[in-house]
């Protein structure tokens, strides 16, 4: 019996080292594991040879010594799987493996520290190349905007999969989190430029290290008469769009200093992005003013100004809610990719997620009309 089940077959084409980079779910990296090594029989600890365990164990090691590497505490739940389900506890002969347990003794009894980061790896193939995403997460902070959520991960998958929708377009991200889908929507689908917000300090600086650290190939990519950065990050609290700006939408007269770049790049952007926003009723209204904001100032650029949001349906009276308050200002709301379609994308981020990807719809945002008061 294979331990994937239903979609999860997809995963089979990746390998099994991109899987631990990405910390994807262990059932999955134990198959692809298997599917590299055919000597492993399925279900079975027959065939696990030492030789075959030191692979294991020095597949991980080199993650765990890799200071951008994921999570050690996902290594060792990884390594103490592969140990159960395939090799069996007095069977461990491998000095590899063994190894590994040892250093990861101190780490199984602590606590989980808030502050803990790593990085997870992606590999995007492109038509010509390959690009090599990572990202830094903090696995254990209770700040959301610290992790990746599904609904980041399937908009990327959408942007990877249809990139012309952004080439050319200027582009801003509200609650970037760590910035993954600003840099795919950089990277892979030519944007002329990409501004990830956010409102926390926390993840201002994280966003910010996850550019820098995908700079190199970000920079490959753009033509040597363009130097400048085509992904920039700032604050952005949708609460400030409440009555913080006037009604002639300048951004010269918001009250807080610190929004007036972030609110420039509203003005001047065509494509306004964003993944998992729609889950706090309490916040909907200040979201909603600021989509207004965005989708009725006047831009310079030849788009026209569109929205694409992606939302996992945790509850199904916050998106409707979330619905009709867009209704109320005029806002029409198309879907651009079913829950349905949304599972069955093709995976370039196999991380584990809480909820499934069939949670998630994709769907497009445009001003209809002036607002009802
Ligand atoms: C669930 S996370 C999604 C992060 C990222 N888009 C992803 O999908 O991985 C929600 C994001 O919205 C941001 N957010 C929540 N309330 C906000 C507010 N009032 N103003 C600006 N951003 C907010 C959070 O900081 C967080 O980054």
């Amino acid at each position: 019996m294979s331990l994937l089940a239903g979609d999860d077959h997809r995963l089979l084409a990746v390998r099994a080292v991109d899987l631990v980079s990405a910390m994807a779910p262990s059932d999955l990296v134990l198959e692809a594991f298997r599917q590299e090594h055919p000597s492993l029989k399925e279900d079975s600890c027959a065939g696990t040879t030492v030789a075959v365990q030191e692979i294991f164990g020095s597949m991980v090691n080199i993650l765990y010594e890799d200071e951008m590497g994921p999570s050690k505490r996902y290594l060792q739940r990884l390594l103490l799987k592969f140990i159960s389900v395939v090799v069996g506890e007095d069977r461990t002969e491998s000095e590899a493996l063994m190894q590994l347990l040892l250093k990861g003794l101190s780490i199984r009894n602590s606590f989980p520290d808030a502050n803990e980061c790593c990085h997870v790896s992606f590999r995007i193939q492109r038509l010509r190349h390959e690009i090599p995403l990572r990202i830094r997460i903090f696995p254990q902070h209770n700040d959301v905007a610290l992790r990746m959520w599904e609904a980041g991960a399937v908009l990327s998958e959408f942007f990877v999969q249809c990139g012309g929708l952004l080439a050319g377009r200027k582009v801003v991200e509200l609650g970037a989190g760590t910035a993954v889908t600003g840099l795919v929507a950089a990277g892979c689908c030519k944007a002329s430029h990409v501004h990830c917000t956010d409102f926390t300090q926390a993840s201002l600086d994280n966003m910010k290290h996850n550019v820098a650290i995908n700079e190199p190939w970000l920079r490959q990519k753009r033509p040597k008469e363009e130097p400048q950065s085509v992904i920039s990050s700032g604050y952005l609290e949708w609460g400030e769009f409440g009555n913080g700006i006037d009604e002639n939408l300048n951004p010269e007269a918001a009250v807080n200093p610190l929004l007036v770049p972030s609110a420039d790049h509203l003005i001047q952007g065509d494509t306004l992005i964003a993944a998992d926003v729609v889950y706090d009723k309490a916040i909907l209204s200040p979201l909603v003013r600021t989509i207004w904001y965005f989708l009725t100032a006047t831009t310079s650029s030849p788009h026209e100004k569109t929205a694409i949001f992606a939302t996992t349906i945790r509850n199904q009276s916050t998106f409707q809610l979330f619905q009709e308050q867009l209704h109320s200002q005029g806002i029409s709301s198309q879907i651009l990719l079913s829950r349905k379609e949304c599972g069955n994308l093709q995976l370039v981020f196999p991380m584990n997620f809480i909820q499934p990807r069939s949670d998630v719809v994709i769907y497009s945002l445009h001003l209809q009309r002036k607002p009802t008061k």
